[in-house]
């Protein structure tokens, strides 16, 4: 069967190269609304997302995501964005909640012809006390866990093709 948002989920791929060009401020409003639009568990909408574009923000975010992997190079690839997702700790559903929240935003950027990645370790970085420190300076409480976040801008390449679905993906009873 085909439809036009079935095909934007099949051509939607990982953007690990942007352009610095920012993202308008439109396009970046409607991204992150897509994201409120998540279903969560009970309905509690227990995730938070803090959207960064605030140069001093995204280079302290991404060097503390880089030193959980020590490494020294950039984990969101020189995205002008990066959209942290978390989530209240104390809600059972926090880590699926945050996830839908992820993949609605990737999908509404794709529509909109932007590029994201999920970029990990949020988990490692608000859990530590320098993550603590920085949801003290923004005014979040400190319940909250990471779940994911996403690079966010224009690709600078067209993406490539998917990897084949492996066999037995889908089983059916
Ligand atoms: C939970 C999760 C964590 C991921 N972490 C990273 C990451 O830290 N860095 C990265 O470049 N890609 C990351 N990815 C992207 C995957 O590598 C990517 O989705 C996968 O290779 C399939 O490619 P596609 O998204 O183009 O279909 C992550 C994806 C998921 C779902």
């Amino acid at each position: 069967m085909e439809n036009n948002f079935l095909s934007l989920i099949k051509t939607r791929r990982s953007i690990r190269a942007y352009k610095a060009e920012p993202v308008p401020a439109e396009a970046l409003d409607a991204v992150l609304e897509a994201g409120t639009y998540a279903p969560t568990g009970g309905g509690r909408q227990s995730p938070t997302i803090i959207a960064i574009t605030d140069l001093k923000y995204r280079q302290e975010i991404a060097k503390l995501n880089a030193e959980v992997m020590g490494s020294s190079t950039d984990p969101y690839y020189g995205a002008p964005v990066v959209v942290l997702v978390l989530a209240d700790g104390g809600a059972s559903t926090f880590v699926e909640d945050g996830s839908c929240v992820l993949e609605n935003m990737m999908l509404a950027a794709h529509a909109l012809g932007l590029g994201t990645v999920w970029v990990h370790r949020e988990r490692e970085i608000f859990d530590s006390e320098k993550g603590k420190a920085l949801l003290r300076e923004w005014k979040l409480p400190e319940t909250l866990r990471g779940v994911g976040a996403i690079a966010l801008g224009y690709p600078t390449r067209e993406a490539g093709q998917p990897a084949a679905r492996k066999q037995n993906y889908i089983v059916r009873i």
